[in-house]
């Protein structure tokens, strides 16, 4: 059956089996803010997880930090936020509504006409993205600081740390997953826009002039990396940003864009930041932050090659992706969540065909001893049927049904999410059989 998920049904399906909540619901809701429950907090660390193995394990030459999330105030004067991380605001006259010119219809925005109302529109102006507050008991400009608007700065500020500590060598990278604030205007779209996010930053520093190359080195790398994750990638696509999209660092960018339920929109951007950073935390601080190559004695600010997601933009890419309402047969569907094995927030149902007759017990203490392995989900409750179905919709891949013959010779049945095909498996190859299985793991596109 064809896929035509709404965002309200992906909402209401996150809702319903606990991956995203409403921040402070009880109070009426915060606009924009949301919580990660028992199912979205392990697909969320999941996916963390498995960039951070993709982005820093795999690579000898990339290692990690964990910068604080606020920083000197003088580090957002050098990486140019203060003066440059802006969006264009113009307010109705009439119905007193806020928006982005630049999100905002071209004729509306020329004619200065509210594109709600049609009221009049006030001229633009800059509105700085970034969080401010004070440290300290005085609420005065000397006490100021900002939530960071990314992760990078963290990162550029530890250059030298970085190389006097770690014995990397020119081309290398450090890696950093953590939380950035942004005030948004437009927070529509669930969790795709938030003002609290997180990203996955890398930041490869590389000898000038060979930048152009790293580049599309990890432009491909990211493109990859999507389908080890397991998204579509006739769902993603890249775009080129034109001269008037550039960030103020970047020389060239790239984003992969993902067909979320409301259009294709930017899921990671690829910049080649050149020594914009670098230079300019040089010029700011009055520290050096040029390297040394000891082989060929030539000293110079390395250009930055980065790679940029979000992480919880990346759990609304795979929330959608995943989804899809399935006729298994006439008058019969099923609502299953197609995650790759290797992100599922569980990865393993376990079942008793019955409670009685020491079914229950059993699948108990199998379910204990694969808690070491995997997530497990134990369940006897309702017809065997519906219990599949509930795992289904939460995207386990697998589940095991304890069942009479298991008495008699250890095993048990394997049922496999996608393709529900059931095969039986000795209870003590489970892991193994598993991780076998997940490595063969293939979505259809
Ligand atoms: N360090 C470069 C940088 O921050 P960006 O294109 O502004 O670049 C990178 O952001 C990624 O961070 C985006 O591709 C998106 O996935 C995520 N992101 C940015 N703003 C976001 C927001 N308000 N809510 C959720 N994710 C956001």
């Amino acid at each position: 059956m064809a896929n035509a998920l709404t965002m309200d049904t992906l909402v209401s399906l996150c809702k319903r089996r606990g991956f995203v909540f409403q921040s402070s619901e009880i109070y009426g809701g915060l606009a924009s803010a949301w919580d990660y429950g028992p199912l979205g907090v392990e697909l969320k660390k999941n996916i963390q997880e498995f960039w951070w193995k993709e982005m820093t394990r795999v690579h000898e030459n990339i290692v990690g930090i964990d910068a604080a999330i606020m920083m000197h105030p003088r580090v957002w004067e050098a990486s140019g936020h203060v003066e440059n991380f802006t969006d264009p605001l113009v307010d109705c006259k009439k119905c007193k509504q806020r928006f982005r010119e630049d999100k905002i219809p071209q004729e509306n925005a020329a004619a200065k006409k509210c594109p709600e109302c049609n009221g009049e529109l006030t001229d633009s102006r800059k509105f700085n993205l970034m969080f401010k507050t004070f440290m300290g008991p005085v609420e005065d400009g000397g006490n100021l600081v900002y939530l960071r608007p990314e992760t990078a700065q963290g990162i550029y500020v530890n250059f030298k740390n970085v190389v006097q500590t770690s014995r990397v060598k020119v081309p290398f990278g450090i890696a950093q997953v953590g939380k950035a604030f942004r005030n948004e205007i437009t927070t529509k779209n669930f969790i795709f826009r938030t003002c609290e996010f997180e990203q996955l930053e890398m930041q490869y520093f590389v000898a000038p002039g060979e930048d152009d190359e790293w580049f599309e080195f990890w432009k491909k790398a990211r493109w990859d990396y999507y389908k080890k994750l397991g998204v579509r990638h006739s769902k993603l696509r890249f775009h080129q940003h034109g001269p008037g999209e550039l960030a103020h660092y970047a020389k060239v960018a790239f984003d992969i864009e993902y067909e979320f339920p409301m259009g294709w929109q930017e899921l990671e951007g690829i910049h080649n930041r050149t020594d914009y950073d670098l230079a300019r935390h040089s010029e700011f601080s009055g520290k050096d932050q040029s390297y040394l190559d000891e082989e060929t004695k030539k000293k110079y600010i390395p250009y930055v090659v980065e790679t940029s997601a979000g992480l919880t933009r990346t759990v609304l890419a795979v929330l959608s992706d995943a989804y899809e309402e399935q006729e298994v047969e006439a008058g019969d569907t099923r609502v299953v969540m197609h995650f790759h094995p290797a992100i599922a927030p569980v990865k393993l149902g376990v079942f008793p065909l019955v409670k009685k007759d020491g079914l229950a017990e059993l699948a108990q203490n199998i379910e204990k001893d694969l808690r070491e392995d995997f997530t497990t989900f134990y369940d006897h409750g309702g017809a065997i049927g519906r219990r599949y179905r509930r795992q289904d919709e939460v995207g386990t891949p697998y589940c095991i049904t304890i069942d009479y013959q298991t008495k008699e010779d250890n095993t048990v049945t394997l049922r496999y999410r996608d393709s529900m095909e059931q095969v039986r498996v000795k209870v003590a190859e489970i892991p193994e059989f598993i991780r076998k299985a997940d490595k063969e793991y293939r979505r259809e596109e």
